[in-house]
């Protein structure tokens, strides 16, 4: 079954309902790439029978309950012979779904699969043709929602009120969105979201102003309505929420940070280069096509650094170090307004066009604002990290590839592939074609497929259309199947600067030779990128004495910045030193950032007798705060059971 005019079906252009106050946008409807490529194995719809171009939410914040209640209300194109379409779900409790008249509709869930969730298949009735329809549902997410995380007021700066956050990406917004949860199936969306006062909502959408107050019910706390809009297509991984006691602190003109009073002012301080971000990133790809760009420090328990909801960042609070080192992440998020919020990966398998692009940008974006050192800097942690990979992976190995293999999962990637080695190759290819040409290539890229989604195939097509045409040696010294589809590295690949970190490098080499530590002085000198290059290059195994006199000189417990301090413990914990555990278990149970909270307890487990029995202490007080996502990772690690049995 397929449209018979896919092409002017999509072309066709809705007028949409924005609030008064904003000025009307038209929702245009993107297509669905419907080459092989871009096929989506994580999801049960089935577009190109019947698709979600639009979600209206319209839901309530159960805080007691810890779930959302309301309906969801989807615009529906479908092909004139398609009966049914078919949703994704994860766990989310329907009581009842009907056209935009009320008219009942007969559905059918599914079989539930532990990775991708239940089918809903809705029958469509006499609703289908090009022309948009509503099917209106009824629903609560279920008690295990992966996507949101409902934090007790222990759990915030404050202490005082209960939080709430969705974590989307990859698969995990069916657990509380009804609709086509794939990156390929673009959709327009707004909201309307009620919260007990004084929490303030916000999403990864432009506010349509001040909430409204609500008629006191009684019993109940009274409560407020926020509402949103979303007049850009985007991959529905981006619909994000966040609730809890937030203040507002402005940044510059089209940027600002929320954040819980105790934090707001720290936050602000430490984000105060955004505007000479987003401009250095406007000067290389185009302009920010999203209006603001806000960002939200969440409490520690968020597991990512950070994640790139339109409008409106997630972030970590462990990236606030006092000094700005960890403002490459700001870089990164705002990077991917242009690199997976614009121009999005039409399926997982092309981790590399979001990620990898996203980390070249990132590195454009702080050579402007932050100058070369740093980059070169960043540049050589990255090559590192390509060449770390390869040895522990295997060169022949094909999870090296950038375009996931078929064979394999495509969301079990290795990040160093995925970030690391797909930045390389746009480095590469920049070094090759030259930067000028380069840059309008990736501004070309950027334009033509704005709101769209893509292929490593779109990558290459345009690339031989645009820069090679027919010119054979450049063509045959780009190597560029070699990058995309082959495993470990091709030989063409950019090399980092030697000297990059010459004084650390040194400094790590007496250390290795004779037990020369840096002085006081120096590694106090040092940037945090510096810091971290001496400690990932210390000797894995290292005495009581040699850890205590390098804490003792270096001040590594002591350390403001928390990417140093992670470092030192994860060199405590591999090596048995007592002392560490006390600060370890603190920080393991203040922090839920899987990237720092996987390795500790790999390290700990990792040595057997000594730390299985502390990881199985420690994980059994954390467990309970960390989020969804960090639990599913470290669970395998100390062999707890998730199925409720625990151990
Ligand atoms: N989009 C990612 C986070 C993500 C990736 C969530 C895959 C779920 C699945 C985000 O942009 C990211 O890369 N965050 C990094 C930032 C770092 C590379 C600067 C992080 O959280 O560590
Ligand atoms: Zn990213």
């Amino acid at each position: 079954m397929r449209f018979p005019a896919f092409a002017a079906i999509t072309a066709l252009i809705v007028s949409g309902c924005t609030a008064e106050d904003l000025p009307s946008q038209e929702r245009v409807i993107a297509p669905v790439l419907t080459s092989e490529q871009a096929m989506d194995e994580f999801t049960y719809a089935r577009p190109l029978e019947a698709r979600v171009t639009h979600v209206a939410l319209d839901l309530d914040l159960d805080f007691e309950g810890a779930r959302v209640e309301g309906t969801a209300t989807l615009d529906v194109q479908s092909a004139e012979d398609a009966t049914e379409i078919v949703l994704d779900s994860d766990g989310l409790i329907i009581g009842g779904i009907t056209d935009g008249n009320g008219n009942d509709l007969d559905y059918t869930i599914g079989e539930s699969d532990p990775d991708k969730g239940e089918p809903i298949t809705v029958q469509l009735g006499e609703m289908t043709g090009p022309e948009l329809q509503q099917i209106v549902i009824s629903y609560a997410s279920g008690p295990e929602a992966e996507a949101l995380q409902w934090l007790s007021p222990e759990q915030t700066a404050g202490g005082e009120h209960p939080f709430v956050f969705s974590q989307g990406q990859a698969i995990l917004n069916r657990s509380w969105i009804p609709t086509q949860d794939s990156p390929g199936i673009r959709q327009t969306w707004e909201a309307r979201i009620t919260a007990p006062d004084p929490l303030t909502v916000v999403m990864s959408g432009i506010s349509r102003g001040d909430p409204e107050m609500l008629d006191e019910v009684e019993g109940e706390s009274t409560r407020r309505a926020f509402e949103f809009v979303m007049d850009n297509s985007i991959p529905p991984y981006l619909i994000a929420i966040a609730a809890g006691n937030l203040e507002f602190a402005e940044l510059g003109p089209r940027s600002g940070v929320w954040a819980e009073p105790a934090q707001i002012e720290a936050a602000a301080e430490e984000l105060s280069d955004t505007e000479a971000m987003i401009d250095a990133a406007e000067g290389l790809y185009g302009s920010y096509r999203w209006g603001r760009y806000d960002m939200i420090v969440l409490p520690p328990a968020f597991p990512y650094g950070g994640m790139e909801n339109p409008v409106m960042t997630f972030l970590t609070p462990t990236f606030i170090a006092g000094d700005r080192s960890n403002t490459g992440l700001i870089a990164h998020e705002l990077a991917h307004s242009w690199s997976g919020n614009l121009v999005t990966y039409a399926s997982w398998r092309d981790g590399w066009l979001n990620e990898g692009v996203t980390s070249y940008l990132t590195a454009r974006i702080s050579e402007e604002v932050f100058g070369e050192t740093r980059v070169m800097q960043e540049r050589a942690l990255e090559y590192a990290g390509v060449m770390e990979a390869l040895e522990s992976l295997g060169e022949d190995n094909p999870r090296t590839a950038l375009r996931t293999p078929d064979e394999l999962n495509p969301l079990e990637y290795s990040s160093a592939i995925v970030y690391d080695k797909g930045a390389l190759f746009l480095h590469t290819m920049e070094s090759i074609i030259g930067r000028e040409q380069f840059d309008d290539f990736m501004r070309g890229w950027f334009d033509r497929h704005a709101f769209q989604p893509a292929t490593s195939e779109m990558f290459l097509a345009d690339l031989r259309e645009y820069v090679i045409q027919d010119d054979s040696e450049l063509e045959e010294s780009l190597m560029l199947d070699e990058w995309i589809y082959g495993t470990g590295l091709p030989e063409n690949a950019a090399q980092p600067d030697p000297e990059a970190f010459a004084a650390v490098d040194g400094a790590v080499e007496a250390y290795g030779t004779d037990g020369t530590m840096p002085a006081t002085d120096t590694w106090a000198g040092w940037s945090a990128f510096e810091q971290r290059r001496f400690l990932e290059e210390l000797p894995d195994e290292l005495s009581d004495e040699q850890l205590a006199a390098l804490n003792e000189t270096l001040g590594l417990s002591e350390t403001g910045n928390n990417e140093v301090l992670f470092l030192w413990l994860e060199a405590a914990l591999r090596n048995e030193y007592d002392p560490a555990v006390p600060q370890a278990e603190e920080f393991l149970g203040r922090v839920g950032r899987n990237k720092f909270v996987e390795p500790l307890f790999e390290a700990l487990w990792g040595t057997g007798a000594w730390g299985e029995p502390i990881a199985t202490r420690i994980y059994d007080e954390t467990r309970g705060g960390y989020h969804s996502y960090t639990r599913s990772q470290v669970d395998p690690i100390v062999g707890y059971m998730a199925d409720g049995t625990g151990r």
